[in-house]
């Protein structure tokens, strides 16, 4: 390969190296966030992007500029010591480091910003389902966490039972959910919508099953979605095959791990069924929330979710797992 060829194999590798180490930067989820506390968290990135993409720019202009202007010069520099140049790339760095630090200690003050007016809303990790009780204004649920928009929430999370991280990426940030530790997230989403997230701390068979899903409500349908929630399920059912459904639920071993407000169901092992009706989906976001798909589940939760820790009422006759549905579904 002769010199010119070489050269010119150098400056594109040197290029295509750049264009690699850029074509990773494309925006994600986590930098279009939908939180007050997530833009400020994109701000911190983008404001630390661009720095460091104009250093790269710099040292690879100045290094291609060289490859090109020494080409082929074989006296090496015998210039040593440039106290000039020295003192230049030492305080310039220094100095872009300073300003990170900064930047990055005021995105964390204002991350950390507690409201005192926050909704507090108290979410654990369990494997493998989130569960969310909002102390304040007693409503409990499962899966599927309704916060309004434009009012601070604060999320205190923490470990039912090993760790776990409370993952939205459309929030900005993941925080860590540790038994017998509060964590707290205060975010304030700035549009409604559907996020959707997952457990993002391995936490068994069934992480990658362990999702989640955040609804951004305007105030007014927020508070009526709480209204709805903090009623409960004390009413007889409307229909009979409901009624033997009921009776069905509070017979069984459903009552001992699972509470339906209103009735003797109290159990605290797994999701609050109190308004399972009202709830996109079953099982953590494993399936959508069907009659065909709760009878499946009901039959043999470990064929939809293989290691989940509910057994299966395969034992229960066809009219009682029928009625079992038409009483769950009915929970609105
Ligand atoms: Cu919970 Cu991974």
């Amino acid at each position: 390969m002769d010199r010119r060829r070489r050269l010119r194999a150098s400056v594109l590798l040197v290029l295509a190296v750049g264009l690699v180490a850029l074509s990773g930067c494309g925006p994600s989820e986590s930098l279009n966030a939908v939180t007050k506390q997530g833009h400020k968290i994109s701000d911190l990135w983008y404001i630390s992007f661009i720095l460091t993409a104009i250093v790269l720019a710099i040292i690879f202009g100045v290094l291609i500029y060289a490859m090109i202007k020494f080409h082929g010069s074989h006296q090496p520099s015998t210039r040593v010591g440039n106290t000039r140049l020295e003192i230049i790339w030492t305080v310039i760095p220094a100095a872009l480091v300073t300003f990170l630090f900064i930047m990055s200690v005021r995105t964390m003050l204002a991350v950390d910003e507690t409201h005192p007016d926050a909704i507090v809303i108290d979410v654990t990790g369990n494997q493998w389902w989130w569960d969310y009780t909002y102390p304040s204004l007693g409503v409990t649920t499962a899966y599927e966490l309704h916060v309004p928009v434009g009012k601070p929430v604060q999320l205190k999370v923490t470990g039912g039972d090993v760790i776990h991280s409370y993952w939205v990426p459309k929030l900005g940030w993941k925080m860590d959910t540790i038994p017998n530790k509060v964590n707290t997230m205060n975010l304030t989403a700035t549009r409604a919508g559907t996020f959707d997230g997952a457990c993002a701390e391995f936490c068994g068979t069934q992480h990658a099953g362990m999702r989640m899903r955040v609804v951004a409500q305007p105030p007014d349908e927020f508070d009526a979605w709480v209204k709805q929630q903090q009623q409960d399920a004390s009413a007889l059912p409307a229909t009979s095959l409901e009624r033997n459904g009921r009776a069905t639920f509070l017979s069984q071993t459903c009552a001992i791990c699972h509470t339906v407000n209103g009735t003797s169901a109290q159990g605290k092992v797994g999701p609050d069924l109190t308004h399972i009706g009202s709830r996109s989906t079953i099982g953590s976001g494993e399936v959508l929330n069907t009659p065909a798909n709760l009878e499946a589940w009901i039959r043999d939760p470990a064929s939809i979710k293989p290691g989940v820790l509910m057994p299966g009422y395969d034992k229960l006759s066809d009219q009682q797992i029928k009625a079992l549905v038409a009483y769950l579904e009915g929970l609105k």
